[in-house]
């Protein structure tokens, strides 16, 4: 497992130890603080074969199925986000098929392609070199892929200036930050330098979290913020 999928174990796990539910999602939230647009997005899914990419706690399959008689595949590689899925919806959610698996490995399996897929705040962890190469047969022709990804970052951090993951910081309540940062030295940071934090370690007194600040630009107005973080 990876330093990114080992975060979102800690971090699934934290919230299983805690029974944390977030509330049953009204429509898809494609931005950050429920902002931008909603499933309409994603076009008719009556009866189409879907692939949620990163489902987490598998809220927003569970609303496609319920609400647009979707056929999803809830895919997450976090063995804790999988478990809270199924502790919240059980293996018989009508129209949801849970399936713990990295995408990468899901999407090898030779099986029939999809209709449409979507991620909602999970693409911005996983290489784009490898994921869209993977993904691109398993759509079928005309089908349709929907995203979104972190613009600017809860630490004020704006776009990348390449295609690829980076390290963020994923925050467990009021207990601290994980780190989705792979090994260190093991891959450049965007910038072309590499990391000097321990994996798993990352905070904003981090040098990791420092060095980056120095090197970045700050600009408050390139911030989506529209409410406080969830
Ligand atoms: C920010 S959470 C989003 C969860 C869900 N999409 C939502 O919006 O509620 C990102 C999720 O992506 C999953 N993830 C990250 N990398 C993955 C990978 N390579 N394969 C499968 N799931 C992955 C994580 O385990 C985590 O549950």
């Amino acid at each position: 497992m990876d330093a990114n999928l080992r975060a979102w174990t800690e971090y699934g796990r934290f919230h299983l130890n805690r029974s944390t539910n977030p509330p049953e999602p009204k429509h898809m939230a494609w931005g950050f603080w429920d902002s931008g647009p909603g499933d309409e997005v994603l076009g008719d899914l009556a009866g189409c074969r879907v692939l949620d990419i990163g489902s987490g706690t598998g809220r927003y399959a569970a609303h496609l199925a319920r609400t647009h008689s979707a056929v999803i595949d809830a895919v997450d590689g976090s063995p804790t986000q999988h478990q809270r899925a199924l502790a919240r919806y059980g293996e018989t959610e009508p129209g949801v098929h849970f399936i713990l698996a990295d995408i990468l490995e899901h999407l090898h399996q030779d099986e029939e392609p999809y209709d449409v897929v979507y991620a909602l705040h999970s693409l911005g962890f996983i290489d784009p070199h490898q994921l869209l190469p993977a993904l691109a047969p398993r759509i079928r022709p005309g089908g349709r892929l929907v995203f979104s990804v972190l613009h600017t970052n809860r630490e004020g951090l704006g776009p990348s200036t390449t295609v690829r993951p980076r390290p963020e910081n994923v925050r467990l309540g009021n207990e601290g930050m994980l780190s989705t940062a792979p090994p260190c030295g093991s891959s450049p940071l965007p910038c072309g330098r590499t990391c000097s934090s321990r994996p798993g370690s990352s905070s904003r007194t981090s040098p990791f979290y420092r060095r980056l600040k120095k090197m970045t630009r700050w600009s408050a107005s390139s911030s989506p913020h529209t409410g406080p973080p969830g």
